[in-house]
């Protein structure tokens, strides 16, 4: 490998003693802390006062993290793919030996209901469900599982989607199949992706570049990674990580234009080939990558002809 920077530092670096403030991810006022502001939440089935939904301290998602999550985007008020993003959150919560106590189609007509109360046109909603205090022990095979949807005015998620944003590589690695349910999208799995995106952001930049446990490149903290190399778009095969909703919608908008989509293992060398590089994702949408530490790629007309294919196949 030519770029010693692109090697990964052996151990994590250690968290400091005072972390600098970050730009918080997905705050769209950062003075308005999440938990006081105006609207209104979905539940446990049914609707109530934003400040109201509370949970308590001894909740088995909060010591234990049994707890999943989605990530969904509004446009124009019409939620994209909500039908899938509800399929996967049912499959998260099975992966973690739990069962969502709502099907697909309640949590549907839940979520226009609550973009429609809460007025919202181009919105992020956040579905989570996680397990109740019934029991205070590893085992959690009679607590209750609640549910809410949470959903918010949301933007450009990094500011400077075709701009391009820096990566550096993170110390941390994406756990093997055998080591973690990476199928699903649990609460637990981010504990690393927070501190690998503290670690970029404390280096200045923008987000990190992750590898899998051998060593292969996976993805961002929260998005899925694409290289183009001489025309043909290479991508590390979803085995260890989430195969991203936009990941899978990117491949068929490519396919469709006759560019060729290479899914395989992807090495850090590749980056040296690469022309373009950029993420996908519900919040990241189509978002460049400028450069991963001292890598700069020098192009972006495919991935600025791939967002505007994106940009108008989620807006109604
Ligand atoms: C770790 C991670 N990878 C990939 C993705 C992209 O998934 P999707 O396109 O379904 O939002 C996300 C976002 O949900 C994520 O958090």
């Amino acid at each position: 490998m030519s770029d010693p920077d692109l090697v990964p530092d052996p151990v994590p670096d250690p968290v400091p003693d005072s972390v600098p403030d970050l730009v918080p991810d997905l705050v769209p006022d950062p003075v308005l802390s999440f938990d006081r502001r105006d609207g209104s939440i979905w539940y446990n089935g049914s609707s109530m006062a934003w400040t109201d939904a509370k949970l308590h301290v001894m909740s088995h998602g909060l010591h234990y993290a049994s707890c999943v999550f989605e990530g969904i985007r509004a446009y124009g008020g019409e939620p994209y793919k909500l039908r899938e993003h509800y399929e996967r959150f049912h499959m998260s919560a099975n992966l973690l030996d739990f069962q969502i106590p709502y099907d697909v189609p309640t949590l549907e007509q839940a979520t226009r209901e609550l973009l429609k109360d809460n007025s919202l046109s181009e919105a992020y909603i956040r579905p989570v469900a996680w397990r109740g205090s019934e029991q205070m022990a590893i085992a959690a095979d009679k607590t209750t599982i609640h549910v809410a949807l949470v959903a918010w005015n949301f933007g450009d998620y990094f500011g400077a989607r075709l701009k391009g944003i820096r990566l550096t590589l993170s110390g941390w690695r994406r756990p093997s199949p055998e080591s973690a349910p990476c199928n699903s999208k649990a609460a637990g799995l981010y504990t690393i992706c927070t501190l690998a995106k503290h670690e970029a952001q404390r280096k200045g930049f923008d987000d990190a570049l992750m590898l899998d446990y051998r060593g292969q490149i996976a993805e961002s903290t929260g998005a899925n990674i694409f290289l183009v190399i001489d025309g043909k778009i290479h991508t590390p095969k979803a085995d260890c990580f989430l195969d991203g909703i936009t990941r899978q919608t990117l491949v068929q908008i490519a396919r469709r234009e006759g560019i060729e989509i290479v899914e395989r293992a992807v090495a850090l060398e590749d980056l040296e080939r690469a022309q373009e590089v950029f993420l996908t994702g519900t919040a990241a949408e189509v978002t460049l990558v400028r450069a991963i530490d001292e890598r700069e790629f020098p192009d972006n007309a495919i991935t600025k002809r791939l967002a505007a294919l994106y940009d108008a196949e989620v807006r109604p």
